[in-house]
């Protein structure tokens, strides 16, 4: 979706400067066109000659190119751009392009620019996490510009990784991923699907729950998100705005269309649920979901003590049943079902009992699929009937799950 796409590339002064050639490399093997502007702090970091060179056009700098009055026109750079990426982006640029400071051609280029704009910041963590910077993140969001990041694990608190500029091909892909979901570029690409799900809202629940004994331990499954990922990357592939609510997995998105949200145990997974359901026009819960958890969490490791011990547990509440009760004539509830045994039976029973749409059966008999495989093997199950499909990677699977969805959402 890059091919023949304008971009206009803004270094600023980083250490992560040096990345800025993969970005340019990676770019221009997707077929995008890319025009340099580099602030003076950048020079610093990284020389106008290797960048001129891989972008086969010279980098712009300065308002003024030599002493005989020729000069370097922003608005021209704004009109020809089919996007803006600053990439690596300081916390004093962010701060300028909050506040309209501008005191050199990256940051009138940033004024005069009438395409979206991407910023992928690179900081020391003091830095990031000083409250002025998100204050200018947040501003630069309100400007409707798009703040790429990575995603941050899921025990940290919330800032691991954070700061650090995201790595070049997930940038460029952010972008791609951009352009693929842009109805605009429906008709050239020759995409079926593209914009199919165009100003929807689509919740997603992936991966386990942990449900904790004490702050060592825990009672988890095997899931791994792959099923759930797939799923929210196929639904904003279509032009869909996701809420992916995800249990603890190793897995990131960084697609312009998801918004993660991550939980750990059954009471978070349910409280982001049933906050986000309301606005969405669908909800998919693949998660795989503690039914119950420890009635106490000990505050201290628990000892070993004696040969045995019991645990009590509790039922935790049940997302997908809460979503039946609240789910309105125009949303659509899809399930999973994760069986052992009576497949079919236990799944029309799941359907019925948690006021799905319908359902989507996988089996832990058939070896190789399910939990942490590429691949599944599903039924759909609805009041309609049963249809079986053939065991296939996830992302297909996810292909034929929407296409689904799609046939009953209005
Ligand atoms: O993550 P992967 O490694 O890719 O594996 C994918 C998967 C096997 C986890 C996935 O395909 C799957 O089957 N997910 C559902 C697993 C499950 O817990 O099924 P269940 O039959 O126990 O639950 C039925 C439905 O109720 C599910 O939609 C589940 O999300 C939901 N549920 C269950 C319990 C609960 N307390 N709240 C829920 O919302």
């Amino acid at each position: 979706m890059l091919q023949g796409k304008k971009i206009v590339l803004g270094i600023t002064g980083s250490i992560a400067a040096y990345k800025s050639c993969l970005i340019i490399r990676e770019l221009v093997k997707r077929g995008a066109e890319v025009q340099v502007v580099i602030t003076p702090a950048g020079k610093e970091f990284i020389t106008p000659i290797t960048l001129s060179a891989l972008t086969q056009k010279p980098v712009v700098s300065e308002f003024f190119s030599q002493r005989d009055g020729t000069w370097n026109s922003h608005v021209k750079l704004g009109l020809w751009a089919d996007a803006m990426l600053i990439a690596p982006c300081t916390a004093s640029t962010l701060g300028k392009m909050a506040h309209g400071v501008a005191d050199n051609m990256l940051i009138t280029t940033y004024l005069s620019m009438k395409a979206p704009v991407f910023v992928a910041p690179a900081m020391d963590l003091d830095m990031y996490a000083h409250p002025t910077t998100q204050q200018n993140m947040e501003t630069l969001k309100s400007f409707g510009n798009h703040i790429i990041e990575p995603q941050s694990g899921f025990l940290a608190s919330g800032l691991e990784g954070k700061g650090r500029m995201e790595d070049p091909e997930k940038i460029v892909s952010y972008l791609d991923n951009y352009f693929s979901a842009t109805p605009s570029n429906a008709a050239s690409s020759g995409a079926t699907h593209t914009a199919e799900l165009s100003g929807k809202k689509i919740l997603i629940t992936a991966g386990p729950t942990y449900e904790k004994i004490d702050p060592v331990r825990f009672i988890g499954n095997y899931s791994s998100g792959k099923m759930g990922y797939a799923l929210a990357e196929e639904c904003a592939n279509r032009g869909a705005e996701v809420v992916l609510v995800s249990g603890p997995v190793s897995l990131t998105t960084s697609h312009p269309r998801i918004k993660v949200v991550s939980v750990e145990s059954c009471q978070q997974m349910y409280a982001a649920a049933t906050e986000s359901f309301p606005s969405c026009q669908a909800a998919i819960l693949c998660a795989a979901v503690a039914d119950f958890r420890p009635a106490v969490v000990a505050e201290q490791k628990i000892k070993r003590v004696g040969q045995t011990m019991d645990i009590h547990l509790v039922p935790n509440p049940d997302i997908a049943a809460q979503l039946g009760k609240m789910k309105k004539p125009d949303q659509v509830l899809v399930g999973f079902a994760l069986e052992t045994n009576d497949e079919q039976q236990n799944a029309q029973h799941k359907l019925e009992k948690k006021n799905l749409d319908f359902i989507v059966l996988n089996s832990l008999r058939n070896a190789g699929t399910c939990f942490q495989s590429d691949q599944n093997q599903v039924s759909i199950i609805s009041r309609d009937g049963k249809r079986d499909y053939d065991r296939k990677p996830k992302n297909a699977v996810a292909s034929d799950i929407v296409d689904e969805l799609c046939n009953r959402i209005h």
